[in-house]
């Protein structure tokens, strides 16, 4: 069955996944956040599971159960999820950057709730890359993802070389019942080594199957 061809191929293989959304409180009740369900991220880190890889999963708070064969590492805002990744990544054969981080965070949160005006301003602040950071000092096989509205393969690949990384992953958030709250996806790959792979629609599960595929066959 085509759901255990790969079985234990990643066998003795850790793999850091990060997954969902992370929060920026700016007081006590309130957050920014970024659009995701955390699926993506939790289909990789269940199919590199089947496949006897150990994975450990630091995601942002999503509603969906996390695979139990995954050491699960709950955080919350981008600082939470740098440092976790940071203590985490020494251990790692291969790292995926699914994890959809806020760009900005409140420059200060508020320590009681704050009551309503008829307008308000919140100054911004820019968060770590988590994923540049891992670029830097290379270790592990560094996959990114990249989710864009408009010029996908542009964009994807500066990432791919800004970032310093083996393969980014880019899906197009702008297309319809995929990406977001789907459990559909269709994503490009683009490797360091020039390759491109496009992956049509398909299940998150399917997609995560392929894309765990060419990551092993890359390393
Ligand atoms: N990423 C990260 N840390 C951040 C922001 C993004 O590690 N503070 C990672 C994401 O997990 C993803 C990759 O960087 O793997 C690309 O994220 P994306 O939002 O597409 O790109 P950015 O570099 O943030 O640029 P922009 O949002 O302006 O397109
Ligand atoms: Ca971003």
């Amino acid at each position: 069955e085509d759901h255990f061809k790969n079985r234990d191929d990643l066998a003795g293989k850790k793999v850091l996944i990060t997954a969902g959304p992370t929060r920026e409180a700016f007081d006590p009740v309130r957050y920014l956040t970024n659009r995701s369900s955390g699926r993506m991220g939790y289909a990789l880190a269940e199919n590199a599971a089947e496949r006897g890889a150990e994975v450990m999963l630091v995601s942002g708070p999503v509603a969906i159960e996390a695979p139990p064969k995954a050491d699960l590492y709950p955080v919350e805002s981008a600082a939470e999820m740098y440092d976790r990744v940071m203590e985490l990544k020494e251990r790692a054969d291969i790292i995926i950057m699914c994890a959809a981080v806020a760009d900005y965070a409140p420059a200060n949160c508020a320590v009681h709730k704050m009551k309503k005006q008829e307008s308000m301003t919140v100054e911004l602040v820019k968060t770590k890359d988590i994923l540049a950071e891992l670029g830097r000092e290379k270790k592990a096989f560094l996959a990114g993802f990249a989710a864009e509205t408009q010029n996908l393969e542009q964009y994807a690949k500066d990432k791919l070389v800004r970032k310093n990384l083996d393969m980014i992953i880019a899906n197009d958030v702008s297309a319809p019942e995929i990406g977001f709250d789907s459990s559909y996806n269709a994503v490009s790959i683009y490797k360091k080594n020039g390759e491109t792979l496009h992956l049509p629609k398909d299940t998150k599960r399917k997609l995560a199957e392929k894309i765990l595929t060419e990551i092993r066959n890359s390393i």
